[in-house]
């Protein structure tokens, strides 16, 4: 019996090497990955890039200092950052939640400096923020929440793509300082935010002096087929999270302010020990200047356009829906057991929300093995749906 808590239902395979967009388990099975470990391996398995910044940070002896000192690398990622982001600064932490997590004190402490006594956030149905006590009760689902009340107070909840309910909020609340979304839905289900919606949601935050959290955890760093999706919409948010594809498997996370969010953290508002660490920011570095040099924004759209483009149309289906390089299909009934399924078909692929597939290859998949993804996927999806009907 395995010694590690049991908070995960694990399918019983492991993966053991990687090269590129494939990977091998321990009896020596090939899969191509079409998940990318949940959007984390941005630059897929082994990139020489990245296995030679990595090694000479390892040959430097240098993986952590601490924040107590002056961190050139840090410095170097944040730049990077403030550059694709269009935004001003940035906290180092280890994953999403933290990410979250400060992104919700900068919305009250702002919401304190505009002397709002109990500041709220305003956050969608269905989303995911993490599960901390804070970021689970900015999330919109009871499952996550269940068994940890008292939940966070400060969150007032309403449906995604519906800007009637956010002005009704504006009406009748007057705590709100800010709204967190996530573009696109990740866990959610692939749920889609409309363009003309984030940015109307974006004029009432102007209207109401509210922040504009965009929680680009899972759907940001390119994945898109742009930096951020905000920049689909053409706006600044004020407020970024990210993690997740930041450091291509290393844990890193970055809160990124700028705009009414900037200069809100003092020194000593928040911290990290971990956070910012060189060994992080290297992969940071690598992944940020890969994505730049091998043109991977144009290669996401363009490789997430073909696996879409190639899904089967079914009864079945119910839509097809993403960008880029984050593709949910969603079907008619739940359907977990198809990531079985498709493991045995040699192809990596996860399900959310009960009955969406989801796919978020790693950025580097070329147009052939977009088609291989499909070749795998079509198939099962097609037996997986026929014995279904036929049942
Ligand atoms: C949009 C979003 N925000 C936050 C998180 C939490 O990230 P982490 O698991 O790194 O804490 C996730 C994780 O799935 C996510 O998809």
């Amino acid at each position: 019996m395995s010694h590690v808590m049991d908070t995960y239902a694990r399918q019983p395979v492991a993966f053991v090497r990687g090269e590129g967009v494939w990977l091998w388990d321990e009896t020596g099975k090939k899969y191509l990955d079409a998940l990318a470990g949940i959007a984390v391996n941005t630059l897929g398995y082994g990139h020489p890039k990245l296995k030679k910044a990595l090694s000479e940070r390892i040959d430097s002896g240098v993986l952590h200092t601490s924040n107590l000192w002056r961190i050139p690398s840090q410095e170097a990622a944040a730049d990077r950052l403030a550059e694709i982001t269009g935004l001003d600064e940035v906290f180092f932490c280890n994953s999403g939640l933290e990410a979250n997590e400060a992104a919700i004190k900068i919305a009250r402490k702002y919401g304190h400096e505009r002397g709002i006594a109990e500041p709220a956030l305003i956050v969608m149905e269905k989303a995911f923020h993490g599960r901390s006590l804070a970021t689970l009760s900015a999330t919109g689902s009871r499952k996550v929440q269940a068994g940890f009340e008292p939940l966070v107070s400060g969150f007032v909840r309403v449906p995604l793509n519906d800007l009637d309910a956010v002005r009704q909020v504006a009406e009748h609340n007057r705590n709100v300082a800010a709204v967190m979304v996530e573009p696109i839905q990740g866990e959610g289900g692939i749920n889609v935010a409309r363009l003309e919606y984030l940015r109307g949601l974006k004029e009432i935050c102007e209207r109401q002096q509210w922040l504009f959290i965009s929680d680009e955890v899972q759907c940001g760093l390119g994945r898109t087929g742009k930096w951020f999706v905000y920049q689909h919409a053409g706006f600044l948010p004020d407020v970024v999270p990210l993690a997740k594809g930041l450091g291509s498997g290393v844990p890193v996370g970055a809160c990124v302010a700028g705009g009414r969010a900037k200069g809100i953290f003092k020194p000593g508002n928040h911290g990290s020990t971990f956070g910012g660490n060189p060994l992080a920011m290297t992969a940071v570095i690598t992944t940020i200047d890969t994505i730049k040099e091998e043109g991977l924004l144009a290669n996401a759209a363009r490789v997430g356009e073909l696996i879409r483009g190639g899904l089967p149309h079914a009864a079945d289906i119910v839509e097809v829906r993403g960008m880029g390089l984050m593709i949910g299909v969603e079907l008619a009934r739940p359907c977990g057991e198809l990531v079985k399924q498709a493991l045995d078909a040699g192809l990596v692929l996860n399900v959310t929300a009960d009955s969406v597939v989801r796919m978020l290859p790693p950025l580097i998949m070329s147009e052939a093995e977009g088609r291989e993804v499909l070749d795998r996927l079509v198939p099962v999806l097609t037996a997986f749906l026929e014995k279904r009907a036929a049942a």
